[in-house]
């Protein structure tokens, strides 16, 4: 068992986190799983959500102790990150999240992207643009994806990585809303792999949309609904 006068930022994360269903939290996601909902809204609402799964995922970058002198001159010992960060957007819905990371993490930062869609005539995800920083191996990867519903895309994705040299255990993938059904085949495909999300829903439909769900992200994100 874990001591308990160690400091929190060294006790071991789950690899797999929900966020706490606080009301706050419960009242955005209601305003996103709304259909009545605006895209302007929608979008409002998703980037606060997307806020509190990015402070969430940087929980999963190494850090160590770190002793600084205040302007009382007494020391603190806090925290400092020992490694960087990059953004991964699997696109388009995936860019949505690049802002809150911008405006969250304070140390160095680069992004990548992939266009991944699943092959019409053989079902098969497939990859048709990736760009990839050259340091992603040292780095941790938060792989940004809002909706995991089969898992297709984020198997394409972590594959992709780690065939880039990334190690699957500094992959975390933030997601808004995970089917059941994604959760277990990407987990139990890739053991190192984190997983932070704000909701877990139960069904995917025969289209494969998560239900209840929220509609086509990209789409209500985008305002490109029809
Ligand atoms: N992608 C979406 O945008 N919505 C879903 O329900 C599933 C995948």
């Amino acid at each position: 068992m874990e001591s308990p006068n160690l400091p929190s930022w060294t006790t071991k994360k789950d690899r797999i986190s929900v966020l706490e269903q606080d009301r706050a939290l419960l009242s955005l996601m209601t305003t996103i799983r709304d259909v009545n909902t605006s895209d302007r809204e929608f979008s409002s609402a998703v980037e606060k959500v997307v806020r509190r799964l990015i402070t969430s995922a940087l929980n999963h970058v190494p850090a160590e102790e770190y002793t600084i002198t205040t302007p009382i001159n007494t020391t603190y010992t806090g925290v400092r990150f020992t490694k960087g960060v990059c953004g991964v957007s699997i696109l388009r819905a995936g860019a949505c999240m690049e802002q809150a990371l911008r405006d969250t993490w304070t140390g160095p930062l680069s992004f990548g992207k992939l266009l991944i869609q699943r092959d019409e005539e053989t079902g098969i995800a497939k990859i048709y643009y990736s760009k990839l920083p050259a340091s992603i191996p040292n780095d941790i990867v938060l792989l940004l994806e809002p909706m995991l519903a089969t898992g297709g895309s984020v198997i394409k994705a972590v594959e992709t990585l780690t065939a880039n040299g990334v190690p699957e255990d500094s992959i975390v993938l933030v997601n808004v809303v995970s089917s059941q059904k994604g959760l277990d085949v990407v987990s139990g495909r890739f053991p190192g792999l984190k997983i932070v999300a704000a909701a877990v829903d139960m069904e995917l439909t025969a289209q494969n949309y998560i239900s209840p769900g929220l509609g086509d992200f990209g789409d209500r994100y985008y305002g490109t609904c029809s």
